[in-house]
């Protein structure tokens, strides 16, 4: 399996993957652990004792991985989250934010097909968890960034939050709320820019990766456009690593080219 040296990370440097329950944030977790130099990885989803992946690889590593409870919904399980990052390590060089729906029965939410199909409900849910959470992330994760180390502030997004890429249509729910959160990375990237400067700001897409995200959708997705989550965070970790304070507010792919908005 290829690895990657993530040689701009810090060394015991600390990251937090927002997300990690399973899918790609799962993957990155598993890729960050197999880096020796990565000192503390923290992996975080709503329900970290139900997570049995996550269980297993603390038991493998519980020096080095610690899990925490945080639902992007409920901005005092961010705060919390921060608050031990801060207490335990004091600093964040690598957060990744993963989170991220489109479908969810439990919601009633299911990518929109024509506006007919468009409901107010499920509009909400996806701003929620796929813009407002990397936000909040922000706004309590910018104290650990206050430090003189190259660190890297990332949001998992995709290619179909793009508007000038968009020729297909409806997904309202998933589209509106990538773009949202595209729009709120670039102005992180600002901000940070200003208060906690190390820090480069991007959005990424991963390429359709098979996860229970997209598997509803993979049936006319050629076999080597689909990703495994493995290879997928390898290939976002690599392009993590060779971004560049001009890169900060970017948009990128897993290959490393830029996207436009
Ligand atoms: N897979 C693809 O082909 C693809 C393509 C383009 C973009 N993306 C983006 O990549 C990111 C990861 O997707 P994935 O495919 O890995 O999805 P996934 O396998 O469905 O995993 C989603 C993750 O989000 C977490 N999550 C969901 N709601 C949450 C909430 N309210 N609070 C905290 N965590 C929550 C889940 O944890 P729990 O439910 O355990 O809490 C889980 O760890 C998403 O932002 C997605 O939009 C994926």
């Amino acid at each position: 399996m290829p690895t990657t040296p993530l040689s701009q990370f810090p060394p015991s440097g600390v990251a937090l993957i927002q997300g990690a329950s399973r899918g790609i944030g799962l993957a990155l977790v598993e890729a960050l652990l197999a880096v020796e130099t990565v000192g503390r990885v923290y992996a975080s989803c709503r329900q970290p004792q139900q997570a049995d992946r996550l269980q297993h690889l603390v038991v493998e590593h519980p020096q080095r991985l610690s899990l925490l409870p945080l639902d992007v919904t409920d901005e005092a399980s961010i705060a919390a989250a921060a608050a031990t990052v801060a207490a335990q390590s004091g600093a964040l060089h690598l957060l990744v934010n993963c989170a991220g729906v489109l479908h969810d029965a439990q919601h009633e939410l299911f990518p929109e097909k024509k506006l007919a199909d468009v409901r107010a409900e499920s509009l909400h849910y996806s701003f929620t968890v796929n813009a407002v959470g990397p936000l909040l992330m922000a706004k309590h994760c910018q104290p650990l960034f206050r430090h003189r180390q190259r660190a890297v502030f990332a949001s998992i997004s995709a290619r179909v939050g793009s508007i000038s890429d968009n020729r297909l249509g409806g997904w309202y729910a998933y589209r509106g709320s990538k773009v949202a959160q595209n729009m709120f990375t670039r102005n992180i990237a600002i901000e940070y820019g200003r208060s906690v400067r190390n820090t480069i700001c991007v959005a990424l897409h991963p390429g359709t990766t098979d996860t229970e995200l997209s598997q509803p959708f993979q049936t006319n997705v050629p076999d080597a456009k689909l990703f495994t989550p493995h290879y997928t965070a390898v290939r976002l970790l690599s392009v993590i690593d060779g971004l560049t304070p001009a890169d900060s507010g970017g948009f990128f792919a897993w290959d490393g080219q830029p996207i436009g908005w």
